[in-house]
């Protein structure tokens, strides 16, 4: 079977895009066949267009991106405001498609893992249909245990399996207690590996960072076979 990973985060802004496209193009550089998805966006499109510079795929908007909302919203509030039906059929046809062609598929969720996609189906609920690990992303510093805690203790609400936690954005200049000691005290908590510290990095910061160091920065910073992966 196709194997793939869910990318959500503690919030949005936290790294999600950037460490989704991390992975991807740590995989290619590896020499696996990946592919990309960013099942629905809102406000515009760049984190599809950032994924699929990071993995290089050739694939259209329309199939790593089904479906897109103009506003910068939670997708229910969106799409009820734009008056449109978000077809989670898209999504899965999509995937099914991704699926087919590649060895792994890496898809990123929007905003955290609570986000509502409809008025009853949230991003938990969306993992549960497409039946993939997630790992999450979370920021590095002081509020994280908190939030951390929140999200895993929501996702597993849902059976979801937590593969791994990234912490991202480590400044070490400014980094204190909290830094140093927020990756063991997560894993006290949780129980899952934090596979990775990754510091805040200007070059990554940009429309489309060059995927070889894309790759290399991520592999120097985040141990991938800690998700027990392959
Ligand atoms: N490690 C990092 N170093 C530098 N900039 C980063 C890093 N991680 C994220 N960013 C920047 O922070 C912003 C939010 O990151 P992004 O991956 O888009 O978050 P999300 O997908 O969770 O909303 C983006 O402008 C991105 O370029
Ligand atoms: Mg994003």
């Amino acid at each position: 079977m196709t194997q793939g990973i869910f990318i959500t985060g503690t919030g949005t802004e936290i790294g999600k895009t950037v460490i989704a496209g991390g992975f991807a193009a740590a995989l290619k550089g590896a020499g696996i066949h990946v592919g990309v998805m960013k099942p629905i966006s809102t406000g515009d499109t760049a984190d599809a267009q950032f994924l699929k510079h990071a993995a290089q795929t050739d694939d259209a908007l329309s199939v790593i991106n089904p479906i897109y909302l103009r506003h910068p919203l939670a997708p229910s509030v969106a799409a009820r405001i734009e008056e449109k039906e978000i077809e989670l059929s898209h999504i899965e046809t999509a995937f099914a498609a991704l699926q087919q062609k590649y060895d792994f598929v890496i898809v990123e969720g929007v905003g955290g893992i609570a986000v509502p996609i409809q008025d009853d189906f949230l991003v938990t609920h969306l993992i549960n249909k497409l039946q993939l690990p997630i790992l999450i992303v979370a920021q590095v510093g002081l509020g994280t245990l908190n939030h951390t805690l929140l999200t895993v203790g929501f996702a597993r609400q849902f059976n979801i399996h937590i593969a791994g936690i990234v912490l991202n954005g480590l400044r070490p200049e400014t980094a204190g207690l909290a830094e140093a000691t927020n990756p063991l005290e997560i894993e006290r908590l949780t129980g899952v590996p934090v596979i990775g510290v990754v510091p805040y990095e200007k070059k990554l910061g940009t429309a489309y960072p060059d995927p070889t160091f894309l790759a290399a920065f991520m592999n120097q910073h985040i141990a991938w076979r800690k998700l027990g992966i392959r």
